[in-house]
């Protein structure tokens, strides 16, 4: 069993996942690098161990599927007895008319999204609670801030585990566990590729690294939701003081699709 604190890390095989685990190697963390793509995992994991002197364990699992959390458990497990970090960053994006996305794409969105981080939370959780220590880190976006159709039901799962973060942050407080929704704006990852959409933020993309420094500094006595970039601060704003219906269809005539 390893003294090195230990973290798990969801969707690593790329990406935010990928620079989460990199960061977390060079500040001496363990890891569990989690995703569906072994051998973009098995590289990652290759090029962390001859950057760190810290383990590096790789768990292949679709966290799309009804029992993906209770087998992410068990992975940890296996390695040690408890997790001192949990990222859930796996996620991806569908862009375009709700009524048009395939039911199985959707599905798959909100169990990855929502059933698998709310039972991970469920069964990790306990354990710091226990040891009145450890963090746990949703990767939601700026898309939850605001209702923003086109990417109807992502957003709506981002901003769900916004709530989800900020309420349970404060069950939590008193045991001295921290709770972190991730905000990042535009990010430069495959991302934008997979959910059909094109990098046209108005206010410009951030990188990846960037984004996880952001949270990662966050996450010691920052605030629960942490907007990694300005542009998520204004959005987090204007979601709170522009009216909801003036801030739907602003956002819905920028992002509609050209037909
Ligand atoms: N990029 C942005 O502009 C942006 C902005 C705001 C929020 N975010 C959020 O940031 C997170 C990471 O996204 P990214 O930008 O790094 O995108 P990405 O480069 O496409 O990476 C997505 C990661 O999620 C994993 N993943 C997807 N479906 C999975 C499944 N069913 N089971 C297990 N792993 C799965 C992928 O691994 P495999 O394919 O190997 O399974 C990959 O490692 C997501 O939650 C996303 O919503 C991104």
């Amino acid at each position: 069993m390893g003294t090195r604190p230990f973290a798990v890390v969801t969707g690593a095989s790329r990406g935010i996942g990928a620079d989460y685990a990199r960061a977390l190697a060079a500040k001496g963390y363990d890891l569990l690098l989690v995703a569906r793509d072994r051998s973009r995992l098995d590289r990652l994991a290759g090029e962390i161990r001859g950057a760190a002197s810290v383990s590096v364990d790789v768990a292949v699992h679709d966290l799309s599927q009804p029992e993906a959390a209770h087998q992410l458990f068990v992975s940890a497990r296996t390695l040690r007895p408890a997790a001192d970090l949990l990222i859930n960053n796996a996620g991806f994006g569908l862009y375009g008319p709700f009524a048009e996305q395939p039911m199985l794409r959707i599905q798959e969105m909100l169990r990855l999204h929502v059933n698998t981080i709310v039972e991970s939370v469920r069964l990790f959780l306990p354990d710091m609670i226990e040891r009145r220590s450890g963090a746990i880190i949703n990767v939601a976006s700026v898309a939850g801030f605001i209702p923003l159709a086109y990417m109807t039901e992502y957003a709506a799962t981002k901003a769900f585990l916004i709530a989800f973060s900020q309420a349970l942050a404060e069950e939590v407080r008193a045991s001295d566990v921290r709770v972190q929704a991730c905000c990042p704006g535009s990010t430069e990852t495959d991302f934008h590729q997979t959910a059909g959409t094109h990098p046209r933020s108005p206010f410009g993309s951030q990188s990846s690294p960037d984004v996880v420094a952001a949270s990662l500094r966050a996450i010691e006595r920052g605030p629960t939701v942490v907007a990694t970039h300005w542009s998520g601060t204004l959005m987090d704003r204007l979601g709170r003081w522009v009216p909801r219906g003036l801030l739907a269809r602003s956002a819905a005539a920028w992002i509609k699709p050209p037909r």
